[in-house]
């Protein structure tokens, strides 16, 4: 049977964003922030304050680090050894969902049950040991309000979670609560941070010289250090993270717009869902429906990298992937669109995240004086997905110019865990 591929340049140009588009973003995306830092209400960026600064260097200490953000939870006992050094002396990890089993994300799960999954964790992390005193440092990558370092409470769950009782919450108070149901009360969550704070806090200790920390992976957002001079606000300096996946002035298409609709949280998270890894294959699938009839498919953005990485003159590999997904006889000429579009949403998506950080630039170096620095980033979408880091790459040179030497990517790898125990350690900011 010939395939229909009549719609697929239509829809390839649906994802196309030229050089304007990216600088627009990134002249808006500051304007937001702008705005945000002066709490105007004209933000539809969250720009919510960590009550802390960047680290010396030199922080030493055991720390527990829990890291709460995707679908793999960790608990690691770290020890910072200062001069940018730490070792992991202990690391547990487990999903959170295991099909068949059980499942602590879904709507019929409770803050109850996820928690002492938790504090399991935490007890086999620390031998059972009931004795010692541990300071964890917890790193909760969903939207939170806090009002010091210790006091984090959700505003709403991101990324498709919808376990009951959490929403409202102080994440802390649960985990808190959990242990002591286990009699851990010699393990004291001190301090919660967000993982691009903690990406930003893990790339300052190593390496200095980095303002910028950012999540490209199931999720997306990122942080910056806030000195409020350029805003002449005279606030205390600390981190700020911006929840970017929540920035909504951006032109969506109707592809865009139908996964939004079928969403757990519809008109939320604008950004992070024609960016992330949690939603770029949902974007193909919804494509492929258009063009061929499929229904919705459970594609990923690691068929998406799949596809991505198929260099072959025939594409076997995308035409063996697309038949075993779609049931059909997909030949070379038709997985030579699907390969064009895989392309054109991961590239789209490399763009606008580009766009955010020069947004963040422009907004921290008004005068045009960009020193040099790193923008640390972590993320699967960033660390594995092929082309990503070249169009970022390309749209960094598209948007700054003469100052895109003044930036270097840099991967933070694993910074989730470093950066809570790092949290953990750091005096934090009042105010
Ligand atoms: C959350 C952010 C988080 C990002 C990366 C988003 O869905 O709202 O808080 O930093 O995912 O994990």
């Amino acid at each position: 049977m010939q395939m229909e591929n009549s719609k697929f340049q239509q829809m390839i140009d649906d994802f196309t964003l030229d050089s304007d588009a990216i600088k627009e973003i990134a002249a808006s995306f500051r304007y937001d922030i702008e705005h945000g830092v002066r709490e105007t209400g004209e933000s539809s960026l969250r720009m919510l304050k960590s009550y802390i600064g960047l680290p010396t260097g030199k922080e030493q200490g055991e720390y527990l680090a829990l890291d709460f953000g995707g679908t793999n939870l960790r608990v690691v006992l770290i020890r910072l050894e200062g001069d940018g050094k730490f070792e992991v002396l202990k690391k547990v990890a487990k999903p959170l969902v295991k099909p068949g089993e059980y499942d602590f994300i879904c709507a019929d799960a409770n803050a109850d049950e996820l928690f002492d999954f938790i504090a399991d964790m935490v007890e086999e992390a620390i031998d059972g040991n009931r004795d010692k005193k541990y300071l964890l440092g917890h790193t909760f990558s969903f939207p939170s309000s806090q009002t010091n370092i210790y006091n984090a409470r959700l505003i709403i769950w991101t990324k498709e979670f919808a376990t009951k009782g959490v929403e409202g919450e102080v994440v802390n108070d649960l985990l808190k609560a959990a242990l002591a149901r286990k009699n851990l009360t010699n393990v004291e969550p001190t301090a919660v941070i967000n993982d691009t704070v903690a990406v930003l806090l893990a790339a300052a200790y190593k390496l200095g010289n980095v303002n910028v920390g950012s999540i490209y992976a199931t999720g997306h957002n990122t942080c910056y250090y806030e000195t409020y001079t350029t805003a002449g606000l005279g606030k205390p300096a600390m981190v700020i993270n911006m929840e970017s996946g929540g920035f909504n002035k951006l032109a969506i298409n109707k592809y865009d717009y139908k996964l939004d609709m079928e969403s757990e949280k519809p008109y939320e998270q604008r950004l992070e869902k024609m960016v992330s890894g949690r939603y770029m294959g949902e974007l193909l699938s919804y494509c492929l429906d258009d063009a061929w009839h499929t229904g919705k498919l459970p594609f990923t953005s690691i068929d998406i990298s799949t596809i991505l990485a198929d260099n072959s003159d025939n594409l076997a590999d995308v035409c063996k992937l697309l038949q075993e997904k779609t049931g059909l006889a997909v030949e070379t000429e038709d997985a030579v669109w699907v390969k064009a579009l895989a392309e054109t949403i991961a590239c789209r998506s490399a763009r606008v995240v580009v766009a955010t950080y020069c947004g963040i630039m422009w907004h921290l170096y008004p005068q045009g004086d960009i020193p040099k620095q790193y923008i640390a980033v972590d993320g699967s979408v960033f660390e594995k997905m092929p082309t990503v880091k070249d169009n970022m790459q390309k749209a960094i040179y598209e948007i700054m110019e003469e100052d895109a030497d003044k930036l270097e990517l840099v991967l933070e790898n694993g910074g989730s865990a470093l950066g809570a125990a790092l949290a953990a350690a750091m005096k934090p900011v009042e105010g």
